[in-house]
Order: C-alpha cells, then structure tokens, then sequence
C-alpha cells in the first residue's frame, strides 16, 4: 500500500517537475522536499555551470566565486586540463579493484613522492577519510614499535579535521561533536599555537601531534612563525609522530605547495584532498617511509580509493598545482589580494581584522556577516562566512587582478549600504 501511495507521489512529482519553471526557488523548495537538511546556512542559488572563476545559476545568472568548492577548485571550474584529462580516462576505464595494479594510481603517487617530504602515498575519497587513516596508521606505529599503551592524538582547539565519527572527536570544536556523543576516545586537545601547553599536554598515552599548519574551517588562523617547528621538536623529544592536516591548505593555496613548508618543516604523515584531482573526488596520506611500513598487507584500504579516474586527472591536476610558475601566480596573486583586503579594512570600521596567507583570508567584523553574505549573492559575488562574524575567502587560484578588483568592489559597495 505504501509502496503505491509512494509511486502515486512520485509520479505527480514527476509531473510537476516538468510542468513547474526549474529556477532557483524552485530547486530551494525540492533540496527542503527531498535532502537530508544537513548543511546550514545555504545560499539560494542553484548552480548550473562554471567556467575560471565564475559559476551561473539555473536562470542564467554569474557569480563571482570565491568560496572556490571550499578549495576544491584550485584549478577553476572546467578547466580545460581537467575536463581532457576527465574525458580522455572517462573512455577508458572509471574503476577497477586494488587487487590490480592501477598505472595512474602508481604514477600520481611517485609525482607526489618527488614533489613532497613523503616516501610512499596512500589514497582514498575524501578528506575525513585521509584523516581517519592518517590516525589509524600512528596508532598502528605505536604498536608496532612495541608501544601498545600510545594512543592517544593531540589536536587544536578550534581544528576541523571532517565528519566522520572519529574525525569530529579529532576536531576541536564542540559544536561539530554536538548530540553524536560518546565520542570515540583517544583525542585530547590543546590551544592552537601553543607550544607550552601542548608540550605539556604530551604523556605516555600519546602516539602523535595532529594539527593543520594553518586553520581553515576554524576562521583562518596561522600560528605565529616557530609553531609548526616547535611541533616538530616536541615530537621528536617524545618519539612521538607529527601529522599535518594539509587538506584545506595543500596544494598551493598558501604559495608553497604545502603549507608547512613555509617553516622548511616535515611531519611524519600528511593528508590531502579537496583540489587533488581539480574537483573529482580524492583523499591522500603521505608519510615517510619507515611510517608507512606500519599498513602492511591486510592492514587497510578502500574500494574507490586511488581509482583510474580521480587518479588520471589527479596527475594532470596536480602537475598544474605544483608547477613553479603556478606558485609564483598565487603567491603575486594573493599579494595583491592582502593589499586590497587592507584597503578595504581602511574604509570600514566595521573590519576588525584581517588573517590569512597567500590565497586563503578571512575578515572578522564587530557584527554578523550574513546579511553581507546575502546582498553579496544579490550582487553576484560568493561568499562563505565560517563563524556568526567571519568571512572567508577561498577563491580559485586561477584568479585574476581584475576579478580581485571586481570582487573587492562588490564588497565594498555592499559594506557601504549595510551601514546606511
Ligand atoms: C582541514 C580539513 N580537514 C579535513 C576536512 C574534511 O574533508 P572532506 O570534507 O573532504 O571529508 C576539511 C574540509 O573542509 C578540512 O578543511
């Protein structure tokens, strides 16, 4: 009976679908219908296509982007590179099982290899899941270097390390942990950018340090110069393993490849996602060679993880992102979004401050963002607020000047009527 009622309400569904103009409110209604309402705070606007910098709507209308797919599209959307790459694997071969031997998948993983501090690369879909391996693998370590009693991982109040059940209990932040209570246990957290309490904080529970080298979900925090040093100092007195969450702030977007290298310091493990493959998607652990040993056969894996095609556009994303002449781009290009960002702050006293490095900013205000964020949608720029008072910008970093200066603009004119 249920089974009938349901395919009646499909069908008129159906029906109305054809009937009903597909507009942005349109696609409102059917995302409240029909999904999970998980994800608070969306902006009404369905996207259709996308092309550098711009993304349009379902009724023809284009954005300027600069919550970039949350770093996703370093490269920019449809980017010619990723889209041959895409097609030319798409004809060939999706998937196949890791009881075979994946050519591209050994191939981006050997790119990463010479580019990175790591000796061997494991990849899986996502961000969360590249963390939940990483923590995996040091508590495997730990017990095979005959330590069983270490444990326990150190993070960052404030961090975002993903959603999965172990993830959110890495994350330091409450509100992430919020009604999924129990936690899983063996996380401790300790204030960002301090080397005091997390030295004290170490004991003979714990098996490694895991923090972002710059905080991203968070509001944009980067630690004062000596943090990501001083980490590593605290691991090796410990024996302990560092591992950096580089999956907002890899690949470029700080204007080194990873952002750890700003201190010329190497973790034991690392993890990437987000733009790895220019938006299809992916995770990767990095570690060193004697670290990795420890996923021996059996050990772990991951259906989809490493697949022929994240991995095949991967190597044409990843030469892009780790090209000499694209790091210059973003470092010249985020520069001049620093100044610009400093002009702006000037002008309105409203802006209390400004953080961030290379590519990635955020704008604290002394009032809520999101009416800005909303007359900046109106106004064709996107914009992604991570706290009540914070902006955060994520642009892809194909950006040009002009689109800086056309984003800064439509800021600027929005925080001017906001205050009228
Ligand atoms: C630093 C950091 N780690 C992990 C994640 C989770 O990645 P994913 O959403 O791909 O699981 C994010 C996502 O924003 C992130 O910024």
């Amino acid at each position: 009976m249920r089974c009938c009622w349901k395919s009646l309400q499909t069908l008129e569904s159906e029906r109305k679908f054809r009937r009903v103009a597909k507009n942005n409110k349109y696609y409102v209604e059917m995302a409240q219908r029909y999904l999970f309402q998980n994800y608070g705070g969306q902006l009404p606007m369905a996207v259709a296509r996308g092309k550098g910098c711009y993304l349009w709507d379902v009724e023809g209308k284009r954005y300027l982007d600069w919550i970039g797919g949350r770093g996703t599209a370093n490269l920019g959307h449809a980017n010619p590179r990723i889209v041959s790459a895409i097609k030319k694997q798409a004809s060939r071969l999706l998937h196949v099982t890791n009881d075979l031997f994946i050519p591209s998948q050994i191939e981006l993983a050997k790119l990463l290899v010479e580019k990175t501090f790591a000796d061997r690369v494991f990849f899986c879909n996502s961000g969360a899941e590249a963390n939940e391996t990483a923590v995996k693998l040091a508590r495997k370590f730990s017990k095979d270097q005959g330590r069983p009693e270490r444990f326990e991982v150190i993070t960052a109040k404030g961090s975002f390390h993903g959603r999965t059940l172990a993830m959110i209990a890495a994350t330091g932040q409450e509100k992430v942990q919020k009604g999924f209570e129990p936690m899983p246990s063996g996380f401790r957290y300790v204030p960002f950018d301090d080397l005091e309490a997390t030295a004290k904080a170490v004991d003979e529970k714990t098996c490694a340090l895991f923090v972002e080298p710059i905080q991203g979900e968070g509001g944009v925090y980067v630690p004062s110069n000596g943090y990501l040093k001083g980490l590593r100092k605290i691991c090796d007195e410990n024996k302990i393993l560092l591992i950096f969450d580089e999956v907002q702030v890899g690949l470029s977007r700080t204007g080194e490849l990873m952002a750890h290298e700003q201190e010329g310091v190497t973790p034991d493990i690392a993890t990437l996602a987000k733009s790895l493959a220019g938006g299809v998607s992916i995770g990767a652990v990095l570690a060193r060679e004697e670290v990795a040993q420890s996923m021996g056969p059996g050990t772990h894996g991951c259906t989809f993880g490493g697949n022929p095609l994240a991995t095949a556009v991967g190597i044409a994303a990843f030469r892009r992102l780790s090209s000499p002449s694209f790091l210059k781009r973003v470092r010249t290009a985020g520069e001049y979004f620093q100044k610009k960002l400093n002009e702006l702050k000037k002008c309105h006293s409203t802006i209390t401050e400004i953080r961030g490095r290379g590519m990635i900013w955020a704008i604290d205000f002394s009032r809520p963002v999101r009416s800005i964020v909303e007359r900046c949608l109106r106004e064709g720029l996107l914009l992604n607020a991570t706290c009540e008072k914070t902006l955060r910008f994520l642009p892809p970093l194909v950006i040009e000047k002009s689109q800086i200066n056309e984003g800064i603009s439509i800021l600027n004119r929005v925080l001017k009527e906001e205050i009228q």
